[in-house]
């Protein structure tokens, strides 16, 4: 299920001014989700600039396809986070300048100064751990109909993270291969975007902390999705899964669900750009 990578130019607008504690004030969760969403314009064209870095030295004809529409597809996730990013009311933050600029000045060292093998290892690093985060969050049918746009935008965007979920395995294991490096530099990676995630998180709650009596009369639509923190103990078979010698994206059971949300999303994506 769900073998095919679909470049989708996606309709969504968001509110002029998206409150910061936007998920019915909570939080916690509100500034988790920024975090993450803040990550992704400085990962995801460091990705972009490795798979480029790549590009020349792929030689099968089916790997290369892949490289070409997972940088598409990237293209498209940055773009619309970043749209979703500007809206945020993030002016009493005045920190976030300095972590995302140290965060664009990592990512742009890495593409200059770092090997191909480090960044490509980087990059199934990250897109391993998103994957099982991702099925473990949407599989088997997705979060829900009459979703509010920021989670159709994830929904999407975790959608495809889901179809090319080989990519990065199949471009490093082309291009230079090798579990114990790709093990351990996934690991670091792994570690390295989401501290800063943390950081970005922990510092939003230093300025406003999580509020006593924020969760009352919650929306269920909102909350439905991040009501529960992923759990270790959910997470985990999957997740220890990616750090196995045998390991492969290719074996990875993808839900019938998610092919219905991938249709789903090349229809709006063709009604809106036709
Ligand atoms: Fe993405
Ligand atoms: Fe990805």
């Amino acid at each position: 299920m769900l073998d095919t990578m679909t470049v989708r130019k996606m309709p969504f607008e968001f509110p002029d001014e998206i409150e910061p504690d936007f998920m019915d004030g909570d939080h916690e969760r509100s500034f988790s989700f920024i975090a993450g969403s803040l990550l992704l314009p400085h990962l995801e064209p460091y990705l972009i600039r490795s798979m480029r870095a790549a590009e020349k030295h792929v030689t099968d004809p089916v790997v290369l396809e892949g490289l070409k529409k997972f940088a598409s597809q990237e293209g498209q996730h940055y773009q619309m986070h970043k749209k979703f990013n500007d809206t945020i009311r993030l002016d009493g933050f005045p920190e976030l300048e300095l972590l995302e600029k140290e965060l664009s000045d990592d990512y742009h060292r890495f593409t200059k100064t770092k090997s191909l093998r480090f960044n490509l290892a980087y990059a199934e690093g990250f897109e391993a751990l998103t994957m099982n985060a991702v099925k473990n969050m949407m599989e088997p049918n997705g979060f829900g109909e009459d979703l509010p746009v920021f989670l159709q935008m994830v929904e999407w965007h975790f959608v495809e993270e889901l179809e090319h979920r080989t990519v990065a395995f199949d471009v490093y294991d082309h291009v230079c291969g090798g579990y114990l490096y790709r093990l351990f530099v996934g690991i670091w990676a792994q570690w390295h975007f989401t501290n800063w995630i943390r950081r970005v998180k922990n510092y939003m709650l230093k300025v406003r902390p999580q509020p006593d009596a924020g969760l009352k009369d919650v929306p269920a639509e909102t909350m439905s999705v991040f009501a529960q923190p992923t759990s270790a103990t959910s997470l985990m078979p999957g997740l220890l899964r990616i750090y196995l010698p045998n390991y492969t994206p290719h074996d990875v059971e993808i839900s019938a669900g998610i092919q219905t949300l991938a249709d789903k999303y090349s229809k709006m994506a063709s009604e809106f750009n036709t």
